[in-house]
């Protein structure tokens, strides 16, 4: 009794060390390489990504059909939803070329295409909802399984890859913008107004 105690716990302490070589041997092969966003990940750091990205929702959730059926009020509502939310790293048409979708490792990929629209409206959701570990992707929504607005964004997702121009432009409305921005926007509103020199006169007023 005493002995197999004492072989199971040397087991346990080999299996223990023979664990932390491993990990400690990953880590290396991972940070040799620079941890970087700039860097290109290697061959084991994009399946290790791929795996973040698949462990992000789980399986009862990948295979849940959608409770609602798109319809033209909803698709719209998540056209501007994802142009003011999601556009900033995945680009309007979900090509994911924008300025912060560029510098993120890893990337947001070009939601268009098969990798994407292959997956399950339950693994959309879930990845909308949980977020992506790791990665620069958010978890956006209420919790749970009936968010009325992720769902439909699911619906956007699959409209994207025929996405047309006038859309494009919709959207473009309803990109947030910076409070530079919106000062600029504010004047040129005030100017074509005819409110530009109000300020002006009050201030000589003042005088
Ligand atoms: C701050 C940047 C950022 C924002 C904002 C963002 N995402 Fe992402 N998204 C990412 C990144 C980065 C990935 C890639 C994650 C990975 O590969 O691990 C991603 C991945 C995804 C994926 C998985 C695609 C696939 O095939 O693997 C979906 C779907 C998605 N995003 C939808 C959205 C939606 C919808 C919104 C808005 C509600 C949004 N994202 C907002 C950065 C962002």
């Amino acid at each position: 009794m005493t002995k197999q105690r004492g072989f199971s716990f040397l087991s346990f302490a080999l299996g223990v060390a023979a664990a932390g070589v491993c990990a400690a041997a990953v880590a290396a092969w991972v940070v040799a390489g620079g941890f970087a966003a700039r860097n290109r990940p290697g061959r084991m750091e994009a399946g290790l990504a791929r795996l973040a990205l698949r462990g992000s929702v789980p399986r009862s959730l990948r295979e849940m059909p959608a409770p609602i059926a798109p319809t033209p009020e909803g698709l719209k509502a998540a056209r501007e939803h994802y142009a003011d939310h999601c556009a900033s790293c995945h680009g309007n048409n979900g090509s994911g070329e924008t300025m912060l979708g560029r510098g993120l490792n890893p990337a947001p990929p070009d939601l268009r295409l098969d990798a994407t629209q292959r997956k399950t409206d339950g693994e959309l959701y879930g990845i909308i909802q949980n977020g992506v570990r790791m990665s620069g992707m958010p978890a956006f929504g209420n919790p749970g399984n009936g968010d009325v607005e992720t769902w439909n964004l699911v619906f956007f997702l699959r409209h994207l890859p025929a996405l047309t121009a006038e859309e494009e432009v919709e959207m473009e409305k309803a990109n947030p913008i910076t409070p530079a921005e919106l000062k600029e926007e504010q004047a040129e509103d005030a100017f074509l107004n005819g409110e530009a020199d109000q300020p002006a006169k009050a201030k000589g007023k003042e005088r």
